[in-house]
């Protein structure tokens, strides 16, 4: 397989379940910890190579554009005032990556936001991402699908174990697994019931795909939610010619889950040898205080 240079970003939607933090905000511009949730997703590309970011946008999202791009006024102003190292940090966001987008006019679905990027990406192999989803450790996520995929020449999707009472919200496949871990697909289902999932294997938003993954999404029928989805069109490329799902290592967060959000953020805060100490001890306080509060509405 050619080398991966691009990777498609979907980044068109609401943002519904951030509401009302994404009321006017792309919910990927919320922050986790110190900096917004593309940011974590982007260097993950970054981190497997990859350095043209294509986001399939719309218009209320050109502050994703704007982030990889230089702020003038403001890098005069830290220049001014001699904060370097600030400066150095915002510079390096517009080093780190080419971005391009391209307009989703409609939405109508997952499967239709990757289309949308097809005159950007023609014809090599790409990524796709999640943006939502936050993969965390080093050399896991895409590094480790774009290995596969050039080992094999094969496209190659990421995978993950969830509960099985968790297999409605994602895309889930079957297939049979070689001794190295690695799944050879041999079915998929975009967000079945239980009764109806062939396994707990949930896809996590992480693709390497060939240009011909737009021929299946021209002829897509919409599918789970009325919507065209990237599973249906996988799914008939699989049965074509072989797809692999490689389980992803590391851990991951979804960011658009208030639950995982919150739990993200205190990662990160745990890991910062500057903050950990406190914010080690502002959890103990908060934890005592609210069992308190709970043993006094007890009694
Ligand atoms: C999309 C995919 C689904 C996958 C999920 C991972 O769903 O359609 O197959 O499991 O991403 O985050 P969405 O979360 O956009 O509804």
């Amino acid at each position: 397989m050619q080398n991966i240079t691009k990777v498609v970003i979907p980044v068109a939607g609401h943002g519904t379940r951030s509401l009302p933090a994404s009321k006017n905000v792309p919910k990927e511009m919320l922050p986790i910890y110190n900096k917004p949730v593309i940011q974590y997703v982007v260097e993950e590309a970054v981190r497997a190579g990859i350095h043209d970011v294509v986001f399939v946008t719309s218009k209320e999202k050109t502050a994703l554009e704007d982030y990889f791009d230089h702020h003038l006024p403001l890098e005069e102003v830290l220049e001014r005032t001699g904060k370097e190292e600030l400066l150095k940090t915002v510079r390096e966001l517009v080093e780190m990556v080419t971005v391009m987008s391209v307009r989703q006019k409609k939405q109508l679905g997952f499967g239709h936001a990757v289309l949308c990027a097809k005159s950007i990406v023609q014809n090599e192999p790409f990524a796709v991402m999640v943006g939502d989803d936050i993969i965390l450790g080093e050399g896991s996520g895409l590094k480790q699908l774009i290995e596969v995929a050039q080992k094999e020449n094969k496209p190659v999707i990421g995978v993950m174990e969830v509960d099985p009472k968790m297999v409605y919200k994602y895309g889930i496949v079957a297939g049979n697994t070689r001794p190295d871990g690695i799944i050879e697909i041999t079915d998929m289902v975009e967000k079945p019931s239980i009764d109806k999932a062939p396994s707990n294997m949930a896809i996590i938003g992480r693709y390497v795909l060939p240009p011909e993954i737009f021929n299946y999404l021209e002829n897509g029928k919409p599918g789970y939610g009325g919507e065209i989805q990237l599973t249906d069109a996988l799914n008939l490329l699989a049965k074509d010619r072989g797809m692999l799902a490689v389980p992803v290592k590391g851990r991951r967060f979804d960011a658009g889950d208030l639950l995982d959000f919150l739990s993200v953020n205190v990662y990160f805060a745990l890991q910062d040898p500057k903050m950990k100490e406190a914010m080690h001890s502002r959890l103990e306080s908060l934890l005592k205080e609210f069992s308190k509060l709970k043993e006094f509405s007890n009694n």
